[in-house]
């Protein structure tokens, strides 16, 4: 079978908005460096797939992420079709002078919800991280950009255990204040399970920020990502994130393992059908390509089931 079998559950969303990350959280955690080529051409084929938001890189300091250093020769080489959303990773003003130089659109940054997080993530404390952000945001904003913000360790934090929910939502609160569009709600290290997503998205609402300006960004370190973001579709959000083949982790989260893979998400949505403009096959077999170019195999299911 190389399709699911088609049919339709009650209160979930007629379409969703795939954000694909694998060639920016997939490959700032591989070991090995790939060539901007490569890069170039995983992206171009994502596109060539149907994904039309994709996260393509970092402008993070290069020394902390070497992997993804070569960011402005990336995107030199890129020539997406027109409406193909490509944000990039910016942390502060200095990255914000490189994404725009290198004519970015629509950045995205990433703040943490837990102090030690914050220190090793970004060599901050939980309240500076926003004496950095502010300004970035502003200049962003006034320069016409789109600001989308993640929040990072909001279901739990390898060195501090569990987080309070209502220092997830300040955080996140924070940042929709600030000007961001969107908030993407980021299970690091995967240890959310779906309870915890209905109590994060309802503490939200009742905080004033609206299901539809959220989106879930979920690891899959414990096997856990599929129904956390099914839960999050039941309670209206429409945007998710995901990384084609499973690539992923973050190299300043302990334990952090792949994103949700996208093809093990297309193969529910499509199941439900739910539209999401992107072709399964195409994607595996992408995968498939880019699993022999780092030279190990997919972590996707569903990239097992149909690569071979
Ligand atoms: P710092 O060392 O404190 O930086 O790092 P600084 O502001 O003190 O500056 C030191 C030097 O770095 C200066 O140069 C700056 O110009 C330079 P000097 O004057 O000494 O010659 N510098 C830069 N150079 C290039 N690009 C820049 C930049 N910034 C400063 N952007 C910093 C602070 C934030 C820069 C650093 O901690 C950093 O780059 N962190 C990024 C870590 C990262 O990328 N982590 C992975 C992404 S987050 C993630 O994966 C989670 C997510 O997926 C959601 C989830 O799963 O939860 C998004
Ligand atoms: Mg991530």
């Amino acid at each position: 079978m190389r399709k699911p079998q088609l049919v339709k559950a009650e209160g979930l969303p007629d379409r969703v908005t795939i954000y694909e990350v694998g060639p920016r959280d997939g490959l700032q955690n591989e070991s090995a460096i790939v060539d901007v080529a490569v890069k170039a051409e995983f992206i171009n084929r994502l596109v060539e797939a149907g994904l039309t938001t994709v996260e393509t890189t970092s402008f993070v300091h290069p020394k902390w992420v070497p992997q993804l250093a070569d960011a402005a020769e990336l995107l030199e080489q890129l020539d997406l079709p027109y409406g193909v959303r490509a944000p990039v990773l910016v942390p502060n003003e200095r990255g914000l002078d490189r994404a725009l130089a290198a004519g970015v659109r629509e950045i995205a940054i990433f703040a943490s919800a837990t102090e030690t997080f914050a220190a090793k993530n970004l060599n901050s404390t939980l309240d500076d991280q926003f004496a950095m952000f502010t300004p970035t945001v502003q200049r962003a904003l006034a320069e016409g950009l789109t600001v989308r913000g993640y929040v990072s360790m909001c279901y739990g934090d390898p060195w501090e255990g569990d987080v309070p929910i209502d220092q997830v939502v300040k955080v996140g609160a924070r940042l929709v204040d600030l000007g961001c569009h969107e908030l993407s709600l980021g299970d690091t290290i995967g240890v959310a399970t779906p309870g915890q997503v209905t109590a994060l998205i309802t503490a939200f609402d009742q905080a004033g920020v609206g299901v539809d300006k959220l989106a879930v960004h979920f690891h899959d370190t414990y096997g856990q990502a599929l129904a956390n973001t099914l839960t999050a579709f039941r309670a209206g959000v429409t945007t998710v994130d995901s990384s084609a083949g499973g690539l992923g982790g973050c190299p300043y989260a302990e334990s952090a393992t792949g994103n949700l893979a996208t093809e093990d998400l297309l193969w529910q949505l499509d199941g439900l059908g739910i539209q999401t403009g992107v072709d399964l096959e195409k994607l595996v077999t992408t995968s498939a390509w880019m699993a022999k170019q780092l030279g190990k195999p997919s972590p996707s299911r569903v990239v097992q089931a149909l690569a071979g």
